[in-house]
């Protein structure tokens, strides 16, 4: 039953999605990991820009499967279930996706391994942090832009905070309270090599 649920829910993802890029023979998964403000929208959406990317941004699928929000155990593995299905089906069409969600246990973080190494595509662990003054002064005036889909504000980041493990795998990490450019180069550079 939940299988079937979770089908249905990666289907209902998928026809949400606009502008697919064209497939191609070795598609590219990131995978960005990071507390709430500390940028992996923002990184995401400048490496759309650079390469043809799909961005699967878990706030904004959220609200796909439901219009308000609870943000509870039950609708989070509801949700991830789908994105992890969804990841599965773009890679094997061909188009290389941005997982742009917060990704901090390697709980969350093993699916997508397993996904790189049973499709043999190419994964990019991205590690998004900042100092924690610089996002509490994010999440307060993220709450006035209108393009923001996140929910979470400085209490939802303390609370999470406890619950981050390091990433096991080789990865990138972004300190986005300065010009990370020369990283954002070297992944751009990674992703063309294959
Ligand atoms: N490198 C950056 N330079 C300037 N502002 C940034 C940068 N990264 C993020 N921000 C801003 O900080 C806020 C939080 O970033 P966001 O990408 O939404 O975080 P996350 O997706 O990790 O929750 C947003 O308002 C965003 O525009
Ligand atoms: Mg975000």
């Amino acid at each position: 039953m939940e299988k079937i649920q979770a089908l249905s829910d990666a289907d209902k993802l998928y026809s949400s999605l606009k502008d697919l890029p064209e497939p191609v023979a070795n598609p590219v998964l990131v995978v960005v990991c990071g507390l709430p403000g500390t940028g992996k929208s923002y990184f995401s959406k400048k490496l759309s820009e650079r390469l043809p990317f799909v961005v699967l941004e878990s706030d904004v699928l959220r609200r796909v499967l439901n219009k308000v929000p609870k943000y509870d155990r039950s609708e989070n593995a509801r949700l991830f279930q789908a994105i992890y299905l969804l990841s599965e089906k773009l890679l094997k069409e061909g188009v290389p996706i941005i997982v742009d969600a917060t990704n901090l246990t390697e709980k969350h973080r093993r699916r997508y391994y397993d996904i790189s190494d049973k499709l043999g595509v190419k994964l990019i662990m991205v590690q998004v942090d900042a100092p924690p003054s610089i996002v509490e002064g994010r999440l307060r005036n993220r709450i006035n832009d209108e393009e923001n889909s996140s929910g979470a504000d400085w209490k939802v980041y303390q609370k999470m905070k406890k619950s981050v493990d390091k990433i096991k795998r080789k990865h990138y990490a972004l300190d986005t309270s300065i010009d990370y450019t020369p990283v954002l180069e070297k992944i751009i550079e990674e992703v063309k090599m294959i």
